[in-house]
């Protein structure tokens, strides 16, 4: 008895330490998942994971983390932009690049509206912010598509329409 016991609390153990997502990320991302069959939730537990503090959040504070990867993301996206202008000949690219980086200008701004609004519990409007971040990948990407030039930033408008609908879902679950 003491035996099995003591092998119980081994495998407990054993069990916690493998799994270094915490309970509550994976139980949204669960969620999140349920809510939205399309939505992959590997990717809401490794987006989620790559913020120490996520360990300890809640729904909210889980929103507002989704919501500030969001904006990492487009921060740095704003940097490959400006990489890309300064190497950039061609002038349908750099017409394309311009209007991307004023998209992710203001997507900037939006977004540390949206965390106000959502720690202060505004959730309609973060939904109505998050809703439009949605967009900008996408009305980036449109915009290589019109002038028929490839697209060098593929991988980061799919990334920022992937991450701000995450935020959107969580959202979503917080009312
Ligand atoms: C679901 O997947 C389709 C195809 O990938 C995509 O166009 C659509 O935006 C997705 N819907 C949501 C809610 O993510
Ligand atoms: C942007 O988001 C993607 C997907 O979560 C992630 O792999 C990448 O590291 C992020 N980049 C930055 C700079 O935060
Ligand atoms: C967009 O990102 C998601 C999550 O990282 C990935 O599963 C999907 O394959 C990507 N799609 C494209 C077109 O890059």
């Amino acid at each position: 008895m003491a035996a099995s016991i003591a092998l119980l609390c081994f495998l407990l153990i054993l069990n916690q330490s493998s799994s270094l997502v915490s309970a509550s990320v994976q139980e949204t991302c669960k969620t999140v998942a349920e809510r939205s069959p399309n939505f992959s939730y590997n990717f809401c537990v490794a987006s989620l994971s790559a913020d120490p503090k996520s360990g300890s959040a809640d729904t909210q504070g889980l929103a507002v983390i989704a919501t500030k990867l969001v904006n990492a993301n487009a921060t740095s996206t704003l940097s490959t932009i400006s990489n890309l202008l300064k190497k950039t000949s061609d002038d349908a690219t750099k017409e394309c690049l311009g209007d991307c980086s004023t998209m992710y200008s203001d997507l900037v701004d939006m977004l540390k509206d949206t965390v106000s609004a959502i720690t202060s519990k505004r959730y309609s409007d973060a939904k109505t912010y998050l809703s439009a971040a949605l967009d900008v990948g996408d009305n980036c990407e449109q915009g290589f598509a019109e002038l028929e030039v490839k697209s060098p930033l593929t991988k980061e408008n799919n990334d920022s329409r992937e991450l701000s609908t995450l935020a959107l879902i969580i959202t979503n679950l917080l009312g």
